[in-house]
């Protein structure tokens, strides 16, 4: 039986020794989406794991939840009644992201929680004429703040609904960049000129700066060919905007969430750990050399 991390806070980890640090030293944070409409394609699991393998090397990350279902925060140990301010308070106004960010256990990763509430802001949003900003407003407010306990971050990360509604917009353009994760199945690629064409009207109306960072293969069995041949119809059809590291299907990353752990943490030998920690690498070489991205 799980210890189910909504008892109680979490309690700080260690990283594993050898894993080595760099500072980041950039000014603003990196923000970037994690997105797709299609449900249960790894959009959480992503954000987890990449986000705890940032601070592993040395990022300070912000992980938003910007899901009603809560996901990222449970999976991250953070449980219901640690949750008193969330993303839903932060986009109504109510408070400001510092004031609803908490620690978790993993060095160097920070966390705003997120409840059921968040489902109805799209209703309580929907007279107001910047509701597709709120939480860009929000960052710019609260990253000026400072605050003597503002942890200064150097990337923050955003887990998406899985729909293409006003959250994933409010998260799209308060985003320096979107990280598409695509499960391979047979319909990978079903449903992606939706989110491109959604990109793309936020690229032109709302967040010219946003920029596709790129695609990540997740759930990949070696052994089932047709994994295989989705990966290899991804990539003809996306080119070089698809990771080389491919996240394997691993049962340890679907049982890391019900410990509160992510999976880095849970096993951080398992594949699906080495594979989100090569995957973090990757993004920080395509981060130090854009033109190269
Ligand atoms: N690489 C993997 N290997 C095994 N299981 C995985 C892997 N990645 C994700 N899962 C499992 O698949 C399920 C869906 O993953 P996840 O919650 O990350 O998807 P999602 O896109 O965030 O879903 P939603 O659209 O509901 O928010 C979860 O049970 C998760 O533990
Ligand atoms: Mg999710």
């Amino acid at each position: 039986m799980p210890d189910f991390p909504d008892s109680k806070s979490p309690e700080p980890v260690e990283f594993p020794a050898g894993v080595s640090r760099e500072t980041n030293t950039g000014d603003a944070p990196r923000i970037v989406a994690i997105a797709n409409q299609k449900g249960g394609v790894g959009k959480t699991t992503t954000a987890i794991n990449l986000a705890t393998a940032l601070a592993a090397v040395g990022a300070r990350v912000l992980l938003i939840d910007l899901d009603p279902q809560g996901n990222a925060s449970t999976g991250l140990g953070i449980g219901h009644e640690l949750r008193d301010r969330s993303s839903y308070d932060v986009l109504i106004g109510a408070c400001s992201i510092h004031a609803a960010i908490h620690a978790t256990a993993v060095p160097g990763l920070w966390l705003l929680p997120s409840t059921v509430d968040l489902s109805g802001a799209e209703l309580e949003l929907v007279t107001d004429s910047r509701r597709m900003h709120r939480l860009r407003d929000a960052l710019q407010d609260g990253l000026q703040e400072q605050a003597v306990e503002t942890p200064h971050f150097s990337h923050i990360i955003i887990d998406c609904p899985p729909a293409l509604s006003l959250l994933t917009v409010n998260a799209l353009t308060a985003a320096d960049s979107v990280i598409v994760p695509l499960q391979c199945e047979f319909f990978a690629l079903e449903g992606l000129s939706q989110l491109l064409r959604t990109v793309e009207l936020v690229q032109s109306t709302l967040n010219p700066a946003l920029e596709i960072q790129g695609v990540v293969l997740t759930m990949f069995d070696s052994r089932n060919n047709l994994s295989q041949q989705v990966a290899a119809d991804v990539r003809s059809h996306l080119g070089p905007k698809v990771y080389q590291t491919i996240i394997p299907r691993n049962v340890r990353i679907s049982e890391a969430p019900s410990y509160g752990k992510p999976a880095l943490i849970y096993d951080h030998h398992c594949a699906g750990s080495r594979a989100y920690m090569q995957l973090a690498g990757e993004i920080l070489r395509q981060e130090k050399q854009p033109e190269a991205a």
